[in-house]
């Protein structure tokens, strides 16, 4: 297992441990080593950037390349892989594998489809996705929270924004838990489940774009490719890994946020009486603050996607060479005490809160107005209509289940 330093005072990295609290292991980096090469578990070597003001710098220098293409060759030669978009499927050349000027050209279009009015527009469909949701197991007594709330309600809601049918919503249930799980239904784990799922979904997305062409609707994907034919150039695989990028970017993230944000309140009693309370006299002000403080104390995106240097970076005292991947841990830039008071206390009244969990500069979010939208309505949905909720597993299996 790698140890960040020769220091005998340093943690571990990528135990079981650490997956399941990596907070100080973090907070160790943070004040020890902030810019650190490390041999992830894949075997690709990696600088983790773990001070705030570091992060942002990262996030935002145009030095810093997003096609892995910049790689340093060194991955390739030693045949490790573990960088999502080396396979260069297809499907991977999306907006967080590439750089401008193909990178503004396709936001630019994704933004004029993207509108805070459509999302705003949504709204009463994420109140009726999250009740009947509710719905289906609020009188039980128990439930896996997860399964039945956190992990459809993010699919179900994306595939209604794109416009995927709602007969074919549940495929696209089956497809995402293969991703997430790394499985095949009767096959068990493995890579291979991950390959055929990303298959499928290539075939379907190339057939429903190629249905939308023929009859444009009121969604996403009509959207852009109405944007597309109005002058801005859509190639039929861009369209497809837009598609792509926007089901799976947003979907993972928001179960995480759902699930990591409820176990925070579940674990937190008298924050989450505060938040209950708010929600009781019908105030909406602290739900709004809260969401950003469970993005910040403990947000779904603990690293931001790949970043590959394309010239020499000074950082932290340490030379970044030219191909050097780099990785910044949101988790431990959102918990730097010189950033944030009392960085390791959920406060869910925070109000200086500039956390990074949708990141920053170009690549920053472009789902975050859907996202906090689903995230409000489901953790005030579950808290009113269940108020009396409680973990019913041991708090140790949760704590390892959400690593
Ligand atoms: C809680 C939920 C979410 C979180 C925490 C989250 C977080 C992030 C972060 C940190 C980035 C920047 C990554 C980087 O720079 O390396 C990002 C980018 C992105 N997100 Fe999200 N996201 C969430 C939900 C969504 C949703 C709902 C969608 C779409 C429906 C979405 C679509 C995207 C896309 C397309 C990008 C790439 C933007 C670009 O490269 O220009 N995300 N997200």
């Amino acid at each position: 297992m790698h140890k960040p330093s020769a220091d005998p005072a340093a943690p571990e990295l990528f135990t079981w441990e650490f997956a399941a609290n990596p907070y100080p292991a973090y907070g160790w980096l943070r004040e020890h080593a902030p810019v650190h090469r490390a041999t992830l578990p894949s075997g690709v070597e990696a600088w983790l950037v773990t001070r705030h003001a570091d992060a942002r710098q990262v996030l935002a220098d145009a030095r810093l390349s997003k096609n892995p293409g910049n790689h340093s060759a060194q991955a390739h030669r030693t045949g490790r892989v573990g960088i999502p978009g080396e396979r260069s499927a297809d499907l991977m050349t999306h907006l967080l594998n590439i750089d401008p000027p193909d990178h503004t050209r396709l936001r630019r279009l994704v933004s004029k489809a993207f509108t805070p009015r459509r999302v705003a527009l949504f709204e009463p469909r994420v109140r009726e996705l999250t009740d009947r949701l509710i719905e289906g197991f609020a009188e039980r007594g128990e439930a896996d929270l997860i399964h039945e709330f956190a992990f459809p309600l993010p699919i179900y809601a994306i595939c209604d924004l794109l416009g995927v049918p709602a007969e074919d919503q549940d495929d696209f249930r089956d497809w995402a838990g293969m991703m997430l799980r790394h499985e095949t239904p009767g096959q068990g784990k493995g890579p291979r489940g991950v390959g055929r799922a990303v298959k499928r979904i290539r075939t379907y997305l190339a057939e429903l774009i190629h249905r939308k062409r023929a009859d444009l609707g009121d969604d996403l994907i009509s959207d852009l490719i109405r944007a597309s034919d109005h002058g801005e150039h859509l190639t039929e695989n861009e369209a497809a890994a837009m598609a792509f990028i926007l089901l799976f970017a947003g979907f993972e993230t928001t179960v995480n946020l759902i699930g990591n944000g409820l176990y925070a309140l579940l674990t937190h009693p008298g924050q989450r009486a505060l938040l209950q309370g708010s929600l009781e006299r019908g105030e909406t002000g602290l739900l709004a603050t809260a969401v950003e403080e469970l993005l910040r104390y403990d947000g779904p995106v603990e690293l931001a996607t790949w970043r590959f240097a394309t010239s020499p970076i000074t950082l932290g005292g340490q030379l970044i060479e030219v191909g050097d991947p780099v990785l910044v841990v949101l988790a431990a830039a959102d918990r730097d005490p010189s950033r944030f008071e009392r960085p390791d206390e959920l406060d869910l009244a925070r109000r200086d809160n500039p956390h990074l969990g949708f990141g920053l500069g170009i690549h920053y979010c472009i789902g975050a107005p859907l996202a906090r939208l689903e995230a409000q309505y489901a953790l005030a949905a579950l808290l009113r209509r269940l108020p009396d909720l409680s973990l019913a597993a041991d708090r140790r299996i949760c704590a390892g289940a959400a690593a």
